[in-house]
């Protein structure tokens, strides 16, 4: 079992990964079930694989367990499913000395994270991420939201949960493309400021995703442990750290907006081009050697991962784009904020990008690579 704490004075809570957990998450998680309870939130995909692993393991600690499963996908982030887990939270009597368990996705994470932030004024709850992208991204932070007419995670909280239980074996029942999807964050971390952490990717990745599960562990780990750094850091992203989490973000945005936040493209997808996108314009802006942009390039694509818009199977012209990103929330005090790069591990916040560059370098990208 790696314990990660995530420090943040009353608000700390560890991170424990181990392959088996769920099985052992009865005794893990009885700390948070004081009164021999736990009401477990999941979507109906993670409950036929996961739920009764989970029960059973609650079961042999005697804990008893309240099940709420909810439709999968991103739609479930909304007022209305918000509204329905809420209503349920309370028929079944929760109180703010209990901890709510979110068993699935980065979509189950955000959802219950903020019910669980509004509900008799906030009650605990306990992250178990079962994507790739949950256990090494959405989990650990505290960011909870749903989506609105206005946009995608406009209405949210910062909601720390009490603890996060991730086993790697979980993720042998997910599919390929939301493995890859995931892995676009695990590679994040070694653009941020973790040079040596991309070279281990590009020599072990392959191996990785074909399921290694040791290696699938260290890179979870490795992954958790730099959120817990920048999160520790920089909790509600007002330092300029946590900013550097969101490098792809804003050209990745532009792209889930363009394709309608869509399954046409996974947000973990829309990262990995928005990150070959920005080491590109770096590149072109001459702050970084175009042979580290390929090499980016290079690696996503061998996950299976899109690193141009053709390949995002986006259309649009850069006017189009840019005005996708000035929509979204990231954007403030008029301005838009770009993470750039110096190289690889050399992430750094911008702001000082005209926006009719980025406008042309898109057009002058969508002329090299036409959709087909
Ligand atoms: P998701 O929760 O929708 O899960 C993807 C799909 O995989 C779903 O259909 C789900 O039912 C299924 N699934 C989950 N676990 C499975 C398993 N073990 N086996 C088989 N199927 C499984 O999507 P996601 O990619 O985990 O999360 C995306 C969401 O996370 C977005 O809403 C995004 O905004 C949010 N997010 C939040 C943060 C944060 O800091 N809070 C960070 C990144 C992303
Ligand atoms: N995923 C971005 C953040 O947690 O800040």
């Amino acid at each position: 079992m790696t314990t990660i704490p995530v420090a943040l004075g009353a608000r700390s809570y560890e991170v424990a990964i181990a392959a088996g957990a769920l099985d052992e998450a009865g005794t893990r998680l009885a700390a948070y079930a004081p009164r021999g309870r736990l009401i477990v939130v999941t979507d109906e995909t993670v409950a036929a694989a996961w739920l009764p692993a989970f029960a059973a393991a609650l079961d042999a600690a005697a804990i008893a367990h309240l099940p709420i499963v909810l439709p999968p996908g991103e739609a479930s982030k909304s007022w209305a499913v918000l509204e329905t887990l809420v209503d349920r939270l309370l028929d079944l009597g929760v109180e703010r000395s209990d901890h709510v368990v979110a068993l699935g996705g980065g979509v189950i994470g955000d959802l219950v994270g903020f019910a669980c932030s509004i509900v008799k004024r906030g009650c605990g709850f306990v992250q178990v991420p079962t994507t790739l992208l949950a256990q090494v991204d959405s989990s650990v932070g505290g960011k909870t939201a749903i989506n609105t007419r206005a946009g995608k995670n406009l209405v949210g909280s910062f909601h720390q949960p009490a603890h996060v239980l991730i086993d790697p074996l979980v993720l042998e029942t997910l599919p390929p493309r939301e493995l890859a999807a995931g892995y676009a964050e695990v590679v994040k971390y070694g653009l941020i400021d973790d040079a040596l952490f991309f070279d281990w990717l590009e020599a072990n990745g392959g191996a990785l995703l074909a399921g290694d599960i040791r290696l699938r562990a260290h890179a979870i780990a490795h992954s958790v442990a730099a959120k817990a750094r920048i999160v520790a850091a920089d909790e509600r992203e007002t330092a300029g750290v946590r900013a550097l989490l969101n490098l792809g973000h804003t050209f990745g945005h532009a792209l889930e907006a363009e394709t309608g936040f869509s399954n046409r493209l996974l947000h973990g997808e829309a990262v990995a081009c928005g990150m070959a996108l920005a080491f590109r314009f770096s590149a072109e802006r001459g702050l970084c050697d175009p042979a580290d942009a390929e090499r980016v390039a290079r690696h996503l694509a061998a996950a299976g991962l899109p690193t141009t818009m053709a390949a995002a199977g986006v259309e649009a012209g850069g006017d189009v784009l840019v005005a996708h990103m000035a929509h979204d929330k990231k954007r403030t005090g008029g301005r838009l904020p770009f993470l750039l790069a110096r190289g690889i591990g050399g992430t750094f916040v911008a702001s000082d990008v005209d926006l009719g560059d980025v406008v042309a370098f898109l057009d002058a990208e969508r002329a090299a690579c036409p959709t087909a």
